[in-house]
Parts: structure tokens; C-alpha cells; sequence
């Protein structure tokens, strides 16, 4: 994060706008891959230029596996943005996962499928594979850590973000099977959002929600009610980390 280009931000559950934003221009962007989920809205957050972006669309309503994350990522590199911070809600694996913590994840095991996972694959284009042994940006992540802490806010500093298809949740023989992975948190938004960021350049970094215990490792049933509670407690803790890591004396 640095200059004055625009940080973008992608919300997602629980944070389908920013609190306290000053929205300058709403833009109904259009891409090669079709429009993105909602008008990107630029304007001023903290003191720095913001680009926010719903990604379940402004009324919440594209699932996870419908969501055109390829229009998304191309949208937001229209925009130039110097960066993305995307917000997830997840289902915490490992005990340490707990809900309402947010977690700063430092890998991906990616379980999604049939997703526009990639913009290589016009019939001319020169074969290319992009690094992604670190998927997430580690300066980025160290910014968001390091204005936790001087804020006070508590957050987990890694772990391993799995990437499921949804739209349903999982079950816990998959959870189990996640967790031998070496999973901590479970989403369904984090691929192929990540990957798509990283061809195109643009340093990513995500902070997660743990909005319930996942499957089998908590409440006998996971209920909408438990998810919405702790998202709502959760999310007002990363506005306030957004606030904290954009703020022109934490650059
Ligand atoms: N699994 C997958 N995605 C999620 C969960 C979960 O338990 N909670 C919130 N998003």
C-alpha cells in the first residue's frame, strides 16, 4: 500500500459495504468476462483512495460458485488499484480458529472446480505459469498484522485458508479430511479469487472471518443464526483493522 492509487477492497458476507466511506463515484464496470458482481464504488476510506467491491453483488446474492471472479479481478485492475484486501467470512477448522477472530492466512489448498479460474487460455496465448508459492502478498499480509497490533486488535497472523465449493457447507469427514490436509479455516471464495490476482500482478492479501466452528468440530447443526451473530461481532473488528492499516500514519 503505498502512493495514491486506490487500495481495492473486496467484501464479502457481513460486509457488503464499508462502513464511514466516502463514496466520490459508483462505476458500472464492464469486462471481457462480463460485468462484475456489483458497480465498483470508488471514494475515500481512512484517508486513502478506495475502490470497494461486493463480491455477492450489492443485495448479497451470487453464491460462492457463481460468483464471475474473473470480471471481479479484471474490474479492479481497471481500476488500477495498488493492491486488493479481500474480506471473508470462514469456518474455523483448528482449534485456535475461533469465532469472531480474524485470521490473516498465509496459504491456500484450493478444492474448488468449474470456476473461470484463470485468464490464460486464449487459444494464442503463450503457455505461462504463475508463481503462487506464497499465494498471498507477504508485505501486504505484515501490514495488516502490524496495524493489528498497534491497534490493539487481535488477529491470527497465518494459517492455511481451504477453498470448498459450496454452495452447501461441508461434512465432517471432508472437514477431517481438510484439517490431515493441513487446513485451519474453511471458505468458499478464497480461489479462485487469489490466483486471478495473482496473474495479473495485483499484491493480495485476505482477511478472514471465523464465523463458526466447521463442520463436526462445534454445533451439531450449523445454523444461518450462528454465522450471522458472529459475522456481525467479527466484521466490526475488521472495519476497524481496515481503518487501522490504511490510515496515513500506519504507512
Ligand atoms: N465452511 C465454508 N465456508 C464458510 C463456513 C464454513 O463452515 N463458514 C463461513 N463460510
Amino acid at each position: 500500500m503505498s502512493g495514491n492509487r486506490p487500495i481495492g477492497i473486496i467484501g464479502g458476507s457481513g460486509l457488503q459495504r464499508l462502513p464511514d466511506f466516502k463514496i466520490t463515484r459508483e462505476e458500472r464496470a464492464d469486462t471481457p468476462y462480463g460485468p462484475p458482481s456489483a458497480p465498483l464504488m470508488h471514494g475515500e476510506f481512512a484517508g486513502r483512495p478506495v475502490v470497494f467491491l461486493a463480491r455477492h453483488g450489492a443485495g448479497h446474492t451470487l453464491l460462492p460458485h457463481l460468483i464471475n471472479y474473473r470480471a471481479n479481478i479484471y474490474a479492479m485492475k481497471s481500476a488500477d488499484v495498488d493492491s486488493i484486501i479481500a474480506v471473508a467470512a470462514v469456518g474455523g477448522i483448528t482449534v485456535e480458529m475461533r469465532p469472531e477472530r480474524i485470521v490473516i492466512p498465509d496459504q491456500i489448498v484450493d478444492y474448488t472446480h468449474g470456476r473461470g479460474h484463470t485468464f490464460f487460455e486464449g487459444e494464442d496465448t503463450p503457455v505461462t505459469h504463475v508463481d503462487f508459492t506464497h499465494p498471498y502478498d507477504e508485505h501486504l499480509r505484515q501490514q495488516l498484522t502490524d496495524a493489528a497490533a498497534a491497534a490493539g486488535i487481535d488477529v491470527v497472523p497465518h494459517g492455511v485458508y481451504g477453498a470448498t465449493q459450496g454452495p452447501r457447507l461441508e461434512s465432517a469427514a471432508e472437514i477431517d479430511r481438510m484439517e490431515r490436509d493441513g487446513c485451519d479455516i474453511v471458505g468458499m471464495t478464497g480461489m479462485p479469487e487469489a490466483g486471478l490476482a495473482r496473474e495479473l500482478g495485483i499484491p493480495y492479501a485476505c482477511c478472514a472471518v471465523v464465523a463458526n466452528r466447521a463442520a463436526g468440530r462445534g454445533a451439531a447443526t450449523i445454523t444461518p443464526q450462528i454465522i450471522e451473530a458472529h459475522l456481525n461481532a467479527g466484521m466490526t473488528q475488521v472495519v476497524a483493522l481496515l481503518r487501522a492499516a490504511l490510515s496515513p500514519n500506519a504507512r
